[in-house]
C-alpha cells in the first residue's frame, strides 16, 4: 500500500515544524516543498530543516512544476493569515485534485470575513473532488472546535466565554513579532494601524464557527481594539528583550452579539512573561460547564499536531470547503497514517508514478 504523499507549501517557522513531524510519521511521504523565500529556494529540504541529511526534495517556488511532478494526496500549507493573500496560492491547487490543509487563520471559518472567496473555494473543491480545510490550534481548536464539542453535553446554552492566556516567550519568533514584543507603545500602535503587525488573527472566525454550529443568528461580531500589554519589569524570550515600559505582547477581545447581549466572548492574551497560562471555557447553560486547561496548550506544537492529525480526516471527507465543525471529532493519528483512511481513499499502488 503506497504512502500518503504530501507537499509542504510554506517552510517557515510552522511549516518547518510540520515537515519535521511528518518525517517521523509512518505512512507519510514528503514529495515536494514550496516556498517563495529566495534563501530557501534551491535548497534540499533536509538541509533547510537542519537534519544533516538530504531528503532529495528540493524547495521550489514553481508551484505548477512541483504539483505536476509530485502527484500528491495532500498539500500542507503555512504561509499567511489572510485569505485574500492565500487565495491565489491555494485556489490553483484544486485542479490537481489534491486536498489542501492550511494554517491560514481566516480559512478556518472564511464565511464571516471573505464569503465570496469561501464560495469560490467551495465551488473549486466540488468541481475537482478535493477538500480545503483551514485549521490550527487557534483558530481551529481551543476557542472554537473544543467549545463546540463541550456544548454537546448541554441541554441549554445561554452564554459562552473563552479565555487564552499564554507566555509568548515560549513561542516561535514570528509569533512574538506579530504581537509586538519589544516595541515601544507608539511603535506598536503605528504598526498595528499599518498592519505591519497583525496581532492574533482568528477571533472573528472562531465566533462565526461556534455560532454556526449552534445555529445562532448573531446580530454582529465585534472585535475590540487590540491593547498592548506594557512590561512592568524587564522580561525576555530567547530572541527578544523587553525593557520595562516596552510592549511585551497584547490583549484582544471579540464578541458575538445576539439579541443585543454578549452571547460569545473570546479573550486572547499573549505576552512575554505572562503568568498563570491557561485556556478556559465557561458555558452558562444546563448544565453549566467550566473547563480549564492549565498551563495553556503549547500553540506551536499543537498547531503541528492539528494539521498532521487532520490529514486522514480530510482525505476521508467529502469535497469542497470544510471547516473543523464539519469533520469528525478531532483525534490524534498516532499510528501509521494509512490506518485512519477509509478504504476507498487508500493510495493505490499505481498512484504517484
Ligand atoms: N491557525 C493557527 O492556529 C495557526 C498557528 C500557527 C501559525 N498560523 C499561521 O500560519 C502562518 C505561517 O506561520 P509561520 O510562523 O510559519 O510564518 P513564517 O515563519 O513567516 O513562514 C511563512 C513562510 O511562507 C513563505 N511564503 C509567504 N508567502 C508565500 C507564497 N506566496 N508562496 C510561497 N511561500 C510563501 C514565507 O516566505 P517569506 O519569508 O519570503 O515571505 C515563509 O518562508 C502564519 O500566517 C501564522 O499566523 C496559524
Amino acid at each position: 500500500m503506497e504512502k500518503i504523499r504530501v507537499v509542504c507549501y510554506g517552510i517557515g517557522a510552522v511549516g518547518s515544524r510540520i515537515a519535521k513531524f511528518m518525517l517521523e510519521k509512518e505512512g507519510l511521504l514528503i514529495v515536494g516543498a514550496i516556498d517563495a523565500d529566495r534563501n530557501k529556494v534551491g535548497k534540499d529540504l533536509g538541509e533547510l530543516l537542519e537534519l544533516n541529511k538530504k531528503l532529495d526534495v528540493v524547495v521550489s517556488d514553481d508551484v505548477d512544476k512541483v504539483l505536476s511532478k509530485a502527484s500528491c494526496d495532500v498539500v500542507v500549507h503555512a504561509t499567511s493569515s489572510y485569505l485574500k493573500d492565500v487565495y491565489q496560492q491555494i485556489a490553483p491547487l484544486a485542479k490537481y485534485g489534491v486536498n489542501v490543509i492550511s494554517t491560514c487563520e481566516e480559512l478556518s471559518y472564511p464565511f464571516v470575513s471573505e464569503p465570496e472567496l469561501a464560495k469560490k473555494l467551495d465551488t473549486l473543491g466540488l468541481k475537482y473532488a478535493m477538500t480545503f480545510l483551514g485549521t490550527g490550534i487557534n483558530p481551529g481548536f481551543l476557542m472554537d472546535t473544543l467549545v463546540i464539542t463541550l456544548t454537546g453535553a448541554c441541554q441549554k446554552v445561554e452564554k459562552i466565554t473563552a479565555q487564552r492566556v499564554m507566555n509568548a516567550a515560549t513561542r516561535r519568533v514570528p509569533f512574538q513579532k506579530k504581537i509586538g514584543a519589544g516595541l515601544t507603545v507608539d511603535e506598536f500602535k503605528k504598526k498595528m494601524a499599518t498592519k505591519e503587525i497583525t496581532g492574533h488573527v482568528g477571533l472573528e472566525q472562531s465566533i462565526g464557527m461556534i455560532a454556526a454550529a449552534l445555529c445562532w443568528d448573531l446580530d454582529k461580531i465585534t472585535v475590540d481594539t487590540v491593547e498592548p500589554v506594557v512590561a512592568q519589569r524587564e522580561v525576555q524570550s530567547d530572541a527578544i528583550k523587553v525593557k520595562k515600559g516596552q510592549v511585551a505582547g497584547l490583549k484582544q477581545t471579540a464578541r458575538g452579539i445576539m439579541k443585543r447581549k454578549d452571547a460569545i466572548t473570546l479573550d486572547f492574551q499573549a505576552y512575554i512573561g505572562a503568568k498563570d497560562e491557561h485556556d478556559s471555557i465557561i458555558i452558562e447553560g444546563l448544565p453549566p460547564i467550566h473547563q480549564t486547561i492549565s498551563p495553556c496548550v503549547h500553540g506551536d506544537h499543537a498547531t503541528v499536531a492539528m494539521i498532521v492529525n487532520a490529514i486522514p480526516k480530510v482525505m476521508n471527507a467529502h469535497p469542497g470547503l470544510l471547516t473543523m465543525k464539519d469533520l469528525p471529532v478531532p483525534s490524534a493519528a498516532v499510528e501509521d497514517m494509512r490506518k485512519y483512511l477509509e478504504t476507498q481513499w487508500l493510495p493505490q499502488p499505481s498512484h504517484g508514478k
